[in-house]
């Protein structure tokens, strides 16, 4: 991972903490590996900031594009995790990072908080 990405992880994760000071290792480990996703692909500033405001299509659809990746990085993410063997919970976090419908008090809904806002 990128420097700045694994920076924002690391902020997402003590964000987390400070939402839910017990939480499960698991969520902790998700925080961590949310955006893993994006490794697939070089950092590139341009084109972060691009994907910020241009629709993804415009950033490439095809394998590997930025657009792709921006669109299906929680899914490459978690196929990262299971590939080495991590816990499928922490995959199933990481797949579902992105949703805007996370059950409220979830797990899940403290990542999505913590990721937005960081
Ligand atoms: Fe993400
Ligand atoms: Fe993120």
């Amino acid at each position: 991972m990128d420097t700045r990405d694994r920076w924002h992880a690391v902020a997402v994760a003590r964000l987390v903490l400070r939402m839910k000071p017990d939480a499960p290792d698991r969520l902790v480990r998700a925080a961590l590996l949310h955006d893993v996703g994006k490794s697939v692909r070089p950092y590139r500033l341009a084109e972060r900031i691009a994907g910020h405001v241009l629709p993804d299509a415009w950033l490439g659809t095809q394998r590997g594009a930025a657009g792709y990746v921006k669109r299906y990085h929680a899914r490459l993410g978690a196929a990262m995790v299971r590939e080495v063997g991590g816990s499928e919970a922490v995959a199933q976090l990481v797949e579902q990072h992105e949703r805007t419908d996370a059950p409220a008090g979830s797990e899940l809904a403290v990542l999505v908080a913590a990721d937005r806002q960081t």
